[in-house]
């Protein structure tokens, strides 16, 4: 299957996606806050996502059983929310949630600070985000994908950072999860040329210890092995003739 190419039709249904998307996460930020559970976070994207006249793509993927991926601190992706998991000052929390608007999905992720937190966990997530501007500068048409791979790769080793391989970006259209995959570390091949009108998740997730990750017994929360903590961050973006454009910005 090659890379699908967006019409000018088809963007401008992700551009509303992902607006949308955005406008969501933009109201969930300002819900976290130390003494919510990670259902009550749940449950608002899930209404926030409904009133827009969306659906929630999560909800169901593989039997995924929530709207929001909710992970907390060693929790690098995939958090199931729970009424009884209540988030903490000095937290961080990991919110991933995707949409479908007219048949078009948007997917992006964010980690926030619950309440203060230690300057070590800022920096990852600072790190974490940065990476992914890294990254996207590659994104450009007659650029390979690869190249963006690298350069997420190069700009977290210079903190030491584990960058986890087990989870990798996507493309994104009238599928969650389209071709290619999109890995967040060096690659020895460059990969499929980039062109105009792919739609992109870019999404790094970096471990403040070392990179290996594991699965808890629900079979969806992925969890760092050595209990350091992860950040992630991640939007949808589209490859133009010029600057990409970050389509899940708020
Ligand atoms: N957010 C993931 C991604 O970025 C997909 C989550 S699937 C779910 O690709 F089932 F966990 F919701
Ligand atoms: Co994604």
């Amino acid at each position: 299957m090659a890379i699908a190419i967006k019409t000018e039709q088809e963007i401008q249904l992700m551009r509303e996606s992902c607006r949308l998307l955005a406008d969501v996460f933009q109201n969930l930020e300002k819900a976290v806050r130390p003494g919510i559970s990670t259902m009550e976070i749940n449950i608002l994207g899930d209404q926030l996502i409904r009133q827009h006249g969306c659906i929630p793509n999560f909800f169901h993927y593989n039997g995924y059983p929530a709207s929001i991926c909710v992970s907390v601190n060693d929790e690098v992706v995939h958090g199931i929310p729970r009424k009884n998991h209540i988030l903490h000052e000095g937290d961080i929390v990991s919110l991933d949630a995707g949409l479908i608007y007219k048949g078009y999905h948007s997917d992006m992720a964010r980690t926030f600070a619950v309440g203060q937190i230690s300057q070590e966990a800022q920096r990852l997530i600072d790190a974490t985000r940065q990476s992914f501007f890294e990254g996207i500068k590659m994104a450009r048409a007659g650029n390979h994908l690869h190249e963006i791979s690298n350069a997420i790769d190069a700009y977290i080793k210079t903190f030491g950072y584990g960058i986890v391989r087990d989870l990798v970006g996507h493309g994104i259209g009238t599928h969650l999860h389209e071709e290619p995959q999109i890995p967040n570390f060096a690659q020895f091949k460059r990969g499929p040329k980039l062109r105009a009108g792919m739609t992109l998740c870019i999404e790094p997730m970096i471990n403040m210890g070392r990179a290996d990750v594991e699965w808890l017994d629900d079979d969806w929360t992925v969890v760092t092995e050595d209990g350091s903590w992860s950040a992630h961050y991640e939007n949808t973006i589209l490859v133009t003739e010029g600057d990409p454009e970050i389509l899940t910005l708020y």
